[in-house]
């Protein structure tokens, strides 16, 4: 499934991060837990070389948590810090502050062996569209978060947000691109709803989706369907069968398949089916 990001948009946001990455020791890289490769830009590692590096696995509510444990090991093997949260709860980033002093140690014992007076470590949270930078930023700056006021040197008179004594954090999040010229990026990327469904064929994502949560999940399509639903039918039964369950009906007073796929594909997407990861690291 083909989408579109214009050279233009690209060119600019990577001009803005190469500018704003200078001021920086920490970066932030926010994911989504459900598909953190497909989530990733490719251009990342170069960006941010010689940073200190955390990876948010966000949206970790509706990801496979036995799943997001493997991500985490798999990330802290490769020399990242990780968090795994939920944006939309400040519970889940209590662990913030202390993890950004864990993954920047190096820096202030360095600061603090020279007699360097403890500068905050200046952060900024990078990633694709629609990973939940802006509600991280929110959430993490939300009882603290004051703004530092305008330093020199900031692009586009960007401001930092204090995260209490330790961290200071760009305000504007680096807005990067998926490694898009991948078909499977894209399907994932658009099966968790993170491109604009006005360029998509939402009936044919949904087959796709069935196909998935029929091979990885059937008992969570079993729990929001029915027990007896047989999750070996083709997609065509299924839906059919899913929109009987449903009385979802067309004219005629027929099942309605195409209603019943769209409806399908909201609540998988909304988390209504439960938590599912689509992609594992390999081992
Ligand atoms: P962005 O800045 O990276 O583009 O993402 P943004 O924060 O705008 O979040 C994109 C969508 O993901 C929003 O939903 C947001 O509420 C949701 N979201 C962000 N973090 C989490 C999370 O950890 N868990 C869950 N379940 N959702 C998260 P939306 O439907 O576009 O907006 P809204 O109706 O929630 O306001």
């Amino acid at each position: 499934m083909a989408y579109q990001y214009y050279p233009g948009h690209m060119t600019k946001a990577l001009r803005n991060m190469e500018n704003d990455i200078k001021l920086i020791d920490l970066v932030i890289e926010v994911l989504d837990s459900r598909a953190p490769l497909s989530s990733r830009n490719p251009n990342i590692d170069n960006l941010a070389k010689g940073k200190y590096r955390l990876i948010v696995l966000n949206k970790s509510d509706l990801s496979d948590p036995a799943v997001n444990a493997l991500w985490k090991e798999y990330f802290e093997k490769n020399g990242f810090g990780v968090l795994e949260v939920n944006s939309k709860d400040s519970r889940s980033l209590k662990n913030f502050d202390r993890t950004i002093c864990e993954v920047c140690r190096e820096k202030l014992e360095r600061d603090k062996r020279r007699g360097i007076r403890q500068r905050p470590i200046k952060a900024m949270i990078c990633g694709i569209p629609n990973v939940g930078k802006s509600t991280f930023i929110n959430t993490v700056s939300g009882k603290s978060g004051a703004k530092t006021g305008n330093k020199p040197g900031v692009t586009r008179g960007n401001q930092w947000i204090s995260l209490g004594s330790s961290a200071e954090l760009l305000d504007t999040p680096g807005i990067l691109w998926p490694k898009f010229e991948d078909e499977s990026v894209g399907m994932k990327l658009a099966l968790l709803g993170s491109i604009n469904d006005d360029i998509l064929d939402l009936e044919e994502l949904s087959y796709s989706a069935l196909d998935f949560m029929k091979k990885e999940y059937p008992d969570l399509l079993k729990k929001r369907f029915s027990d007896d639903l047989d999750t070996d039918m083709s997609d065509d039964e299924l839906l059919r069968e899913m929109a009987v369950i449903r009385n979802i009906k067309a004219k005629g007073n027929e099942p309605d398949i195409r209603r019943m796929s769209l409806i399908f594909m909201d609540e998988l997407r909304s988390g209504k089916i439960g938590r599912f990861s689509l992609e594992r690291p390999l081992v």
